[in-house]
């Protein structure tokens, strides 16, 4: 859903709307951070357009409606062939308006359309002479554009040499992945620098940096492949003959990155149903991608509907921008709380002035840790950019620190643990209650009751509570202490209740290994790496005997996690030897320790059991599970798979072997049948793993 356009009352409120804009797209296209976020100012822009329509005399020439690029700073290299930006629409009704003046002009409908995502970054035009790549230049006001040849070299898609020696001008888009992103900003402020906003301004302002001490790399996808002045004229000839979908498969043959590589390569349809189905899919992909994207470019693929259809001043009239709701926003951060977790971390998180992304209302944001708090310089009362997508909580990005008014103030550290007043372990990045899990002990014993870990039932937090301010449970051990008596005595405690709740307990003692491993809360761990730990050693004495090397042999644990868990389990030490003395099972049903570790052993990845239907396969489940799995949790889903000899997995990707798609399942199945990765249905997937289910 696209919001309203701005409303502009008189011609004063439109000449300052076209200031704002003006500003806001300079910073945009020099690589600062804008003053007004994507939503706000393609808002502002359709509001200048409304006013600009009824009154035509009275149009300022800074504008940014009959630019491109919004009236973007000019560079001094000129382009062979106008560098266009793209109209835009923001819902199916439009795109299907804009589908029918599109036929109305060529006297025909489209039968070709080619689909594919609108890449959030920024335009380059990359100029090869004889397959050599010798100049990069930005877009700038769409005739003419800075030399940024300086980053040659340094954007990755983008090769020094073709794969033949042609003369070709090659467009696209230089974005910084989420990876390259987060290094980018590490780079920068690790250089006493303000960390980039977002990756776009990242890319922007890395782009035009000439001289840095230290580079930083970029990604490029292609999305324009035409002729120079001395391309031969076959070569040139054929070209503008090609079709923008044989465009891209040229540009990927010369060795160029396409979106084909990922999971929204470029489509082509041949209707306007179709299109907008693979709309749909995109927009589901988008959270999962490791880039950004801002909505879906849909072209008339065929070049002679192209040069029917011809060009506006701006933008061309056969392709079309269809616009995804915003994932970022700009807006206050107002406090920031700090908020003890179930093993004692005490986790910042901003709360802000309430501010509407893609539909929710969004008041809290994560933030890191102190040392990322410090390290981006951040505020009270700042404007901040937060980013959401799909299900993510949402985050902080980085302060707007131009719209600084000198009132804000510096987020004050707590020195003691805001719970209980202990003090504060500071020597990791994430700070830490030296009380640790026994801080919030109502938050440990709910999640170790949890139903993915001990499933203690009738074991909720209200009882948690309960049991603890009764002082009769101090820790996790004390919970399999209880007596019948003890319990009877607590209020709202009947027979009934009481007797369940033992039973719930004695059940628990049994459950498998990787299920005790996961209540403890070994930092580090979670459910999965729990599961892996447990299959991996077998017994809990195991675990214990393992020095960081041997932990190490577990998949997924490398030099950094494997200190903190063997340190964690060290500290645990006497709550293991407890629940052990109380009788809570320490071994994991179907599996066997490792051999000693000799070195042909560890290279071979330790000593995982083989065997089962999925031995070999990464398998992710997706949607809601019916016929013999439908009373299965996604954690026991999970551990099924792994009982099977697979690894299961929460994403999908090229290396996934198997998709369980049940009822609804929505952007993990797009992005399997995009891949081309097997599925299954519930019930085809429990026909194969029948002797595994409990
Ligand atoms: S085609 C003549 N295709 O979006 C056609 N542009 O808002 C011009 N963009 O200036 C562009 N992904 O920087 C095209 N797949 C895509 C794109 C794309 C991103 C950018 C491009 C353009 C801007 C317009």
């Amino acid at each position: 859903m696209t919001t309203p356009a701005a409303v502009l009352v008189d011609s004063a409120a439109y000449a300052q709307a076209v200031e704002d804009a003006v500003k806001a797209s300079a910073a945009y296209y020099e690589g600062g951070t804008s003053t007004l976020d994507d939503d706000t100012y393609d808002r502002l822009v359709r509001g200048i357009s409304a006013w600009e329509a009824d009154h035509p005399d009275e149009v300022l020439p800074d504008s940014p409606t009959g630019k491109v690029a919004g009236g973007a700073l000019e560079g001094d290299v000129p382009h062979t062939v106008a560098m266009l930006s793209l109209d835009n629409v923001f819902s199916a009704e439009e795109f299907t308006a804009w589908t029918a003046s599109l036929a109305r002009r060529l006297g025909h409908e489209v039968t070709r359309f080619s689909v594919e995502p609108k890449l959030d970054g920024l335009a380059i035009a990359a100029r090869y002479t004889r397959g050599r790549l010798t100049r990069l230049i930005t877009r700038g006001d769409g005739t003419a554009g800075e030399d940024v040849s300086h980053a040659i070299g340094t954007i990755e898609g983008l090769p020094r040499e073709l794969a033949e020696p042609v003369t070709v001008e090659v467009r696209g888009e230089v974005l910084m992945t989420t990876a390259q992103f987060e290094h980018a900003n590490e780079e920068r402020t690790g250089h006493g620098g303000q960390p980039f906003a977002n990756p776009r301004n990242a890319a922007a302002g890395t782009l035009r940096a000439k001289e840095r001490a230290y580079t930083v790399p970029m990604t490029f996808f292609v999305y324009g492949l035409l002729p120079l002045p001395d391309t031969e004229a076959a070569l040139a000839a054929r070209l503008g003959e090609c079709a923008h979908s044989e465009l891209m498969a040229e540009s990927s043959r010369l060795g160029v990155n396409t979106p084909a590589t990922t999971a929204v390569a470029g489509i082509t349809a041949g209707t306007t149903e179709q299109v907008l189905a693979r709309v749909q899919e995109i927009a589901a992909l988008r959270a999962d991608l490791p880039f950004g994207i801002d909505g879906i470019v849909v072209k008339a693929d065929l070049a002679a509907d192209q040069r029917t259809a011809g060009s506006g001043t701006r933008a061309p009239r056969w392709a079309i921008a269809y616009k995804l709701p915003a994932v970022e926003k700009i807006t206050r951060l107002l406090e920031v709380e700090w908020n003890v977790g179930r093993t004692g971390v005490i986790a910042p998180r901003g709360v802000l002035e309430p501010v509407e992304i893609d539909g929710s209302t969004i008041t809290y944001a994560t933030l890191h840790n102190p040392a990322d708090i410090t390290r981006r310089d951040l505020r009270l009362g700042d404007h901040v950019m937060v980013h959401r997508a799909g299900d993510v909580i949402p985050r902080i990005e980085a302060p707007v620190a131009h719209l600084r008014t000198g009132e804000e103030r510096p987020i004050v550290f707590p020195e003691v643990c805001p719970r209980c007043s202990s003090a504060i372990d500071t020597s990791e990045q994430r700070w830490r209650c030296e009380n640790g899990r026994n801080c919030h002990l109502v938050a440990s014993l709910s999640y170790a009751a949890g139903r993915d870990q001990l499933d203690i039932e009738g074991l909720g937090a209200t009882r948690v509570v309960q049991l603890v301010e009764s002082g009769l449970v101090a820790d996790l051990a004390d919970l399999f202490t209880l007596t019948r008596d003890q319990l009877l005595g607590l209020e709202r405690m009947g027979e009934t209740s009481t007797d369940n709740l033992l039973a719930a307990l004695t059940v628990a003692k049994g459950r498998p290994l990787s299920r005790v491993l996961c209540a403890l809360g070994v930092r580090g761990t979670g459910r999965s790496m729990s599961r892996r730990i447990a299959r991996h050693f077998a017994t809990m004495d195991a675990i214990r005997a393992a020095d960081t090397e041997a932990m190490q042999q577990v998949e997924g644990i490398g030099t950094e996690k494997a200190p903190t868990i063997v340190a964690e389990l060290a500290e645990l030490a006497p709550l293991i030897d407890r629940l052990v003395a109380r009788g809570v099972n320490m071994t994991e049903p179907g599996a066997a320790p490792p051999a000693p570790v000799t070195e042909d052993a560890a290279e071979a990845g330790g000593s995982e059991p083989a065997g089962g239907p999925l031995t070999g396969m990464t398998v992710v489940v997706t949607g809601g599970m019916t016929g013999p799995l439908e009373k299965l949790s996604r954690n026991q889903m999970n551990e099924l798979i792994e009982r099977a000899g697979g690894r299961s997995s929460s994403s999908v990707s090229k290396k996934t072997s198997l998709v369980v798609a049940g009822d609804n399942a929505g952007s993990k199945r797009a992005k399997a049948e995009d891949l081309g990765v097997r599925l299954a249905t519930p019930d085809e997937f429990a026909a194969v793993v029948a002797d595994y289910l409990a």
